[in-house]
């Protein structure tokens, strides 16, 4: 597939990049280096070059800066701060988008990483304790300082990424984006290209429900869909599995994958979106790369789009709402 713009002016990648948070954390037990190294360095030799991580996810940026050793040049990293977490408990403390957290952030994430910049680096929630155009000017000086190559909000709505692309350049909006949730559309994504940033489209698959190969009874206890994903629980997760049987019809009739078919459909959606399914298992992201070849026509998209509206349920639970900024 061709490659795409990341941002206005930006560097064209693979529109089909990797999410390495369940390498760490979130979906159940850490995968361990070895495999860690095999399928990213498998990732870089099937042409994948970004690669999505953040503070947040445990260990995933130590995994990845071993995975990277010796290919800094061949890859494209994403990471994020904000979110502040009582590591001791688990206990999450908000949203810090101050200077002070951001410098101490970054500095542990290059030495995380093993490098000396990252490619973009996101503001991983709103913090709605202070004006975005605080955090982005503060952000900004990373860019001077020639830590940080690019900017980027995650779960931003339209009115600060408006505001904050005045202080700096913005490449990239990340956000839950799939054929079961499409709620960026309205206004986020006007937004969006209004400032020529790129839309980076998390949970592309819908943490796996849209593959139609995930099974909550075979999650593990720690699995984060079994806890905290109104989308996963009881009726919710049967009413919205019976909606992927549409999906999965489609894939019959284009000989494809139905994750295949989830991937299609969003970077179908308008030249400047991105896809960062999330994946541990070499065989899925050989399958989530091969949607570069299925072409959706305009009645397929049509009719994929019309399941959003039927799924039951919210992405997340009552607090993980809350933290978003999404209009
Ligand atoms: P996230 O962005 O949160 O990682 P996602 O990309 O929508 O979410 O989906 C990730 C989930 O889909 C993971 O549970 C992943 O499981 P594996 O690690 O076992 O692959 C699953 N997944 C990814 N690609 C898949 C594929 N092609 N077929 C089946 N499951 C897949």
């Amino acid at each position: 597939m061709a490659k795409r713009e990341l941002g206005r002016g930006g560097p064209h990648v693979n529109p089909i990049g990797l999410g390495c948070m369940g390498l760490a954390a979130f979906y159940g037990p850490p995968t361990t280096q070895a495999d860690v190294n095999a399928l990213i360095h498998k990732a870089i030799d099937l042409g994948v070059d970004h690669f999505d991580t953040a503070e947040l996810y445990m260990t995933n940026e130590e995994q990845l800066g071993e995975a990277f050793a010796g290919k800094r040049d061949k890859v494209f990293i994403a990471t994020k701060f904000g979110p502040v977490v009582d590591w001791a408990t688990g206990r999450r403390l908000g949203v810090d988008g101050s200077e002070t957290n951001m410098r101490r952030a970054i500095e542990q994430s290059l030495t995380r990483l093993r490098t000396d910049h990252v490619d973009l680096y996101y503001l991983h929630r709103p913090d709605k304790s202070r004006p975005i155009e605080e955090t982005i000017g503060a952000m900004a000086k990373l860019v001077q300082e020639g830590k940080v190559r690019a900017i980027g909000l995650s779960e931003a709505s339209s009115e600060n990424i408006r505001r904050g692309a005045k202080v700096h350049p913005i490449a990239a909006i990340q956000t839950e984006y799939s054929i079961f949730t499409r709620d960026v559309e309205q206004n986020v994504l006007p937004a969006i290209t209004e400032v020529g940033a790129s839309l980076v489209a998390y949970s592309p698959l819908g943490r796996g429900m849209l593959t139609g190969a995930f099974s909550v009874e075979a999650a593990s206890a720690q699995d984060f869909r079994r806890v905290m994903s109104p989308r996963f629980a009881g009726d919710a997760f049967e009413a919205n599995r019976a909606l992927v049987r549409e999906i999965e019809a489609v894939a019959v009739e284009k000989n494809a994958k139905a994750a295949q078919i989830a991937l299609a459909w969003v970077l179908a959606r308008a030249p400047n979106v991105h896809v960062i399914p999330g994946t541990t298992k070499l065989a899925n992201l050989q399958t989530n790369l091969g949607a570069a070849g299925v072409t959706l026509t305009d009645a397929d998209i049509a009719r994929l789009g019309a399941l959003a509206e039927r799924v039951k349920g919210e992405r997340y639970d009552e607090a993980g709402m809350k933290a978003l900024d999404t209009d």
